[in-house]
């Protein structure tokens, strides 16, 4: 891109913090914190512009799942972009957007459709909110006008989906903009007391939800989880046997369950939905992040066939009029049929439990480590929480300034560090992922104020 480099390397940063603001960040951090320009990437590093390389152990937040710069998805997207770039969906339909819901429909057994998109994670949990009202509304129960969320749970920044989210931090600021939620405890397995198991803690919080809902069941359209892992509160994970749990109660008590799968979905959790490990089927699943393998704003919801009949009718305003421009983008729907056909013809999923145990393996000494609490595991994601000194926080930050230095994109949250690792390390790439990541650890603890 010649015409657009413009000048020298190191004046990107410069030029990044004058001219764009970053997300999820406080600007002024980067008076001490380095922001990175990232030049390329390959397989699973990411390079600057003088050649630095960074293992994207984080999958640059989530999405990607088969390395940067993958042959056959840019393939995909070449062929694409000299048929269709992009067409409105209203009026309007692709061969992308067809493929990409019936491909999804049949990994779903076909309890599961009707697919509808959008670009971001946010606003298919928008969209999932938005829908279950409107189901209640249609189906002569507009009272139901609530939602439950989890202690800790995160389902994005707009408007509707921080009114679900339980992130101070993000939420406290907008709190006055936001809709009437309920909030629930987390399963999250690192409460048992002595003796008890995650189990235990999966039907102590089931009990709570009912609870609400024995009082409320007749205001609260939906509930919506993260299924198996509360990714953004620190990885909070939990055992399979809730979501049985959720299931059988919305079902008790009419009140739909909105399956955010937006970061566990798409074979992170090991199974390709999370809810398929507990057997069950939410009303509405949301998908975004790794679909498009981490290339394009992609996000979607699926739903059952008695919600979309509900919105079927000669009436205008008993239809779901939600739109967004972009909405089932031909290239981002192709980026996301060539995600799926690598899932088919490598046996991701299959691969993934061998690589995951090797990962485990490797991350030993680090499970073992005095300072290391709660080591936990599910699927491709690997989490731990950090015991600090008392006052000790800015032990993110550091962390992530000492991890460029090995070579390592790694971004803890609070006290919890995690590995969401693409799919496809090989194993000089695990060992440099472990070994680095005790490195840094030490580094950082020792680095404490
Ligand atoms: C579970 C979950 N839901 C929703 C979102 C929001 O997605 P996006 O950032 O694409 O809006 C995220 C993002 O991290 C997420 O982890």
């Amino acid at each position: 891109m010649p015409e657009v480099m413009g000048a020298g390397p190191e004046s990107w940063v410069a030029r990044s913090l004058r001219n764009v603001w970053h997300p999820c960040t406080q600007m002024r951090h980067h008076e001490t914190m380095p922001l990175v320009a990232v030049s390329r990437g390959e397989g699973a590093w990411l390079f600057d512009h003088e050649g630095r390389r960074y293992l994207d152990a984080v999958s640059s937040w989530w999405v990607n799942l088969f390395g940067h710069a993958n042959p056959r998805i840019n393939g995909a997207l070449k062929d694409q972009l000299d048929r269709l770039e992009h067409a409105m969906l209203a009026g309007f339909t692709h061969e992308p957007v067809v493929m990409l819901s019936e491909r999804l429909a049949a990994r779903a057994d076909h309890r599961l459709g009707h697919c509808f998109y959008a670009s971001d994670g946010a606003s298919a949990v928008e969209i999932a909110l938005k829908m279950s009202f409107h189901f209640w509304r249609n189906t002569g129960h507009g009272d139901k006008q609530e939602f439950v969320c989890l202690k800790g749970s995160y389902h994005g920044e707009t408007l509707g989906a921080l009114s679900v989210t339980d992130v101070s931090l993000f939420r406290d600021a907008y709190g006055p903009l936001l809709g009437k939620t309920h909030v629930v405890e987390s399963p999250d397995a690192r409460a048992a007391a002595p003796g008890e198991t995650a189990a235990d803690c999966a039907r102590r919080a089931a009990g709570r939800l009912e609870a609400l809902l024995q009082q409320r069941a007749g205001a609260i359209a939906a509930v919506i989880v993260e299924p198996l892992v509360q990714c953004a509160t620190g990885m909070a994970m939990y055992d399979p046997l809730y979501l049985a749990l959720l299931r059988e109660l919305c079902d008790r008590y009419q009140v739909h369950l909105i399956a955010d799968e937006i970061a566990v979905g798409c074979g992170r959790t090991g199974t390709f939905f999370a809810c398929e490990q507990a057997s069950i089927w939410p009303d509405f699943l949301c998908l975004s992040k790794g679909i498009s393998g981490g290339y394009l704003p992609l996000s979607l919801v699926m739903t059952q066939d008695h919600i979309y009949q509900a919105f079927y009718s000669d009436e205008m305003s008993r239809g779901f009029l939600h739109s967004h421009s972009y909405t089932g983008n031909p290239l981002a729907c192709r980026a996301a049929l060539a995600t799926l056909q690598i899932f088919d013809d490598d046996g991701v999923l299959e691969a993934n439990r061998a690589l995951a145990g090797r990962i485990t393996q490797a991350l030993q000494p680090l499970a073992a480590h005095p300072r290391v609490r709660h080591f936990r595991q599910r699927g491709m994601i690997w989490a731990f929480d950090a015991e600090l000194a008392e006052g000790d926080g800015g032990f993110a930050r550091r962390f992530f300034t000492l991890g460029l230095k090995h070579e390592l994109l790694l971004r803890p949250i609070g006290n919890t560090v995690y590995i969401m690792p693409p799919y496809i390390l090989n194993d000089d790439e695990v060992a440099h992922l472990a070994s680095s990541t005790l490195a840094v650890f030490e580094q950082a603890l020792d680095a404490a104020p």
